[in-house]
């Protein structure tokens, strides 16, 4: 794992023409919040019944988002019609697999979604990981506070960071998926974030949310914002916002 990870840091240099935050994105994250925090439960909201063929018809990816925030119940739809849990599966050694909405290898966890969410509302600023796996889904936080500035450093595309009310972040995991798989399964977690992605996209049309799919970002700087360890890299974001204004 140890070399993987160098592997990736030398792959992803070159988004950054080798130079480490080279526009300051780090200096200007929201403060951390102390561990053991509670969360927000993730309102039971469903997806609206919605016909397959016309939303496949429909997907767009939008960068017009409305100037109202992005309401808890819309993003709890979302992440929770696209990203939750489907089923539980019996194991043949007597345990339990929750298996997701869309589908990733072996069945295994291997995405950590988090949301950056730019407020006001409902939907507090700052960033939040989304444990979907819990009895009651939740979002925890890991910073409170205005991510707005970093957005604008950390994104190849600034104005995104003004116009987006959340970006959905999709993390993947070496964790646990590592133990079970040999390295060569770094190249299938690009593959269940791209299927995730997919499932976001569908998931924002029925709920009538624009979106987009971005991959320019700053992969360190990102990694920093979210807190994550080691094993944890930033695998693509699905920038989002309110229905824009007719
Ligand atoms: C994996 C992936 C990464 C993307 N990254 C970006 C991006 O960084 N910035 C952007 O503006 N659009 C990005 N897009 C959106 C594509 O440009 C867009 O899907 C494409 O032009 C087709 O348009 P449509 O989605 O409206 O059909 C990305 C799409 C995908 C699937």
């Amino acid at each position: 794992m140890p070399r993987l990870r160098e592997l990736h840091g030398e792959l992803n240099r070159t988004a950054t023409g080798g130079v480490d935050d080279p526009r300051g994105a780090r200096e200007v994250m929201p403060p951390l919040v102390e561990l053991g925090r509670s969360g927000v439960a993730l309102p039971d909201a469903g997806l609206p019944p919605a016909d397959l063929g016309t939303v496949l018809a429909a997907r767009r990816s939008s960068y017009r988002y409305g100037a109202s925030p992005l309401p808890l119940t819309d993003l709890a739809a979302l992440l929770r019609g696209a990203l939750g849990v489907q089923r539980t599966v019996r194991l043949p050694d007597g345990g339990s697999r929750a298996l997701g909405v869309a589908p990733s290898a072996g069945g295994l966890p291997s995405l950590a979604p988090y949301v950056v969410a730019r407020g006001p509302g409902d939907l507090r600023a700052g960033v939040h990981r989304v444990d979907l796996r819990a009895g009651e889904p939740t979002l925890v936080p890991v910073r409170l506070g205005d991510p707005t500035p970093f957005l604008a450093r950390a994104l190849d595309q600034p104005e995104l960071a003004e116009r987006a009310g959340a970006v959905v972040v999709l993390v993947a995991r070496l964790d646990t998926t590592l133990p079970r798989y040999p390295a060569r399964h770094y190249r299938t977690l690009h593959v269940d974030a791209g299927v995730a992605l997919g499932h976001l996209y569908l998931a924002a049309t029925a709920l009538g949310l624009p979106g987009v799919a971005v991959m320019g970002y700053d992969d360190t700087a990102f990694d920093a914002l979210l807190d994550l360890p080691e094993d944890r890299f930033t695998a693509v974001l699905f920038a989002l916002g309110s229905p824009a204004e007719a």
